[in-house]
């Protein structure tokens, strides 16, 4: 693969946001749109203004044009050469992973393969992808809504189990059952949502939403297929030591109690991603050492998609998120998974609350063989992401 231009256009995100579309032309022209988070760890990479963006990939391509490619570890080992500093300071997060991203697609192109075809032999030749999990946010609070919920993500989680199409079929209508009791029981006819498609709404504690999730699964007699899970993206409500939630400041133990009366009232609750604030590692050792033989302690904000990070929450947690703008480049990102796996850890490919129409991540996932995907709720703008993996499972 030979870099022929490099550029960079403003494109926007489901929010309505500014972020960029990385333009690569090599045989011909490739593209990737980078999503943005709103609650980010403080490890994630750098993300660039548009016009700054545009700024580096002119620099970029001043290095690169002309340059012969043969496989993408190569491509994002010359990326790195150009900026080895942890945040990618230099040349942009965002614009980083675009490159990364376009150049796995016009490699792939080559190769006359799919995206993950050319991810999956460059770097999990051996593993065999099962159908992952579908982890749905269904319920929105924290940095996604403006409703009173301290707990970001409420999520239903869709067991495949050989039948993906079903699956998505069964989550979009616990989704719609959802969206209709909620209807009638605020006796409303339209739902506020929050940022991943999920409803926004007040409650009357943080454990209520987990309560009605349940009764609604149950009801349905899907308890076999169906579970649930949370991303508290604790950081968001840590202050000074302790954690803003529902509606008093609470220690790092009595947050732990939380999670523990939680599980124990709600039996279909499963993996609680972030339960901690990202500095309060302690709070993740205990919790993990009480709760991590039946539940999925998941690090996002901990571990940011870097394998040091994953390596050094070793007895943090026993999964993690895996998203590819965190790091920066895709090898990175492989290499993140790499390490989770050798650490025994479960690993979940995600989106980002301000998302674009790029399914990249979906063929991450194929590739590496990902326990879960984090998708939003099944609707609106998220639905495309859905239908990859429809389209990239079953071929
Ligand atoms: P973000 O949230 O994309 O807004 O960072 C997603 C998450 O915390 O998992
Ligand atoms: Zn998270």
């Amino acid at each position: 693969m030979k870099v022929q231009k490099i550029g960079v256009r403003p494109v926007f995100d489901s929010r309505g946001k500014e972020t960029i579309e990385v333009v690569f032309r090599a045989k011909r022209i490739f593209s990737a749109k980078i999503p943005s988070g709103a609650s980010r760890g403080t490890g994630e990479a750098s993300v660039f203004t548009p016009a700054a963006a545009k700024k580096s990939a002119e620099k970029v391509q001043e290095k690169l044009r002309g340059k012969e490619f043969c496989s993408l570890r190569e491509f994002d080992l010359a990326l790195l050469a150009l900026d080895s500093s942890s945040r990618k300071e230099k040349i942009g997060g965002n614009v980083a992973l675009g490159l990364s991203i376009a150049a796995a697609r016009a490699l792939a192109f080559e190769k006359n393969q799919e995206p993950w075809e050319l991810l999956s032999e460059e770097f999990f030749p051996k593993v065999k992808a099962p159908l992952p999990l579908l982890f749905s946010n269904v319920i929105n609070g924290g940095a996604h809504a403006r409703s009173n919920l301290d707990l970001q993500e409420y999520m239903f989680v869709a067991d495949p189990s050989g039948d993906l199409l079903g699956a998505v079929r069964q989550l979009i209508s616990l989704y719609r059952e959802l969206g209709a009791l909620l209807k009638k029981e605020r006796r409303v006819t339209l739902l506020p949502r929050g940022d991943e498609g999920g409803y926004a709404l007040d409650f009357s504690n943080n454990l209520e939403p987990l309560e009605l999730l349940q009764r609604i699964v149950e009801e349905k007699g899907l308890g076999r297929t169906f579970s649930l899970a949370l991303d508290a993206a604790a950081s968001q409500f840590f202050r000074k030591g302790r954690y803003s939630f529902d509606g008093a400041l609470r220690t790092s133990q009595e947050l732990h109690e939380f999670y523990l009366h939680a599980a124990e009232n709600v039996p279909l609750l499963f993996s609680v991603e972030d339960p901690f604030a990202e500095q309060d590692r302690e709070a993740f050792r205990a919790f993990l050492k009480k709760a991590g033989k039946s539940m999925w302690v998941v690090g996002d904000d901990l571990t940011a998609t870097h394998a040091e990070e994953i390596r050094n929450a070793r007895g943090l947690v026993n999964g993690v998120i895996i998203k590819p703008n965190q790091v920066g480049t895709v090898t990175e990102t492989c290499e993140a998974l790499e390490e989770a796996r050798k650490q025994g850890m479960k690993v979940i490919v995600s989106h980002r609350s301000g998302e674009t129409s790029d399914q990249f991540i979906v063929h991450l996932a194929r590739a590496c063989g990902a326990d879960g995907v984090k998708l939003g709720a099944p609707a609106g703008e998220r639905m495309g992401k859905y239908n990859e993996l429809l389209r990239v499972y079953t071929v």
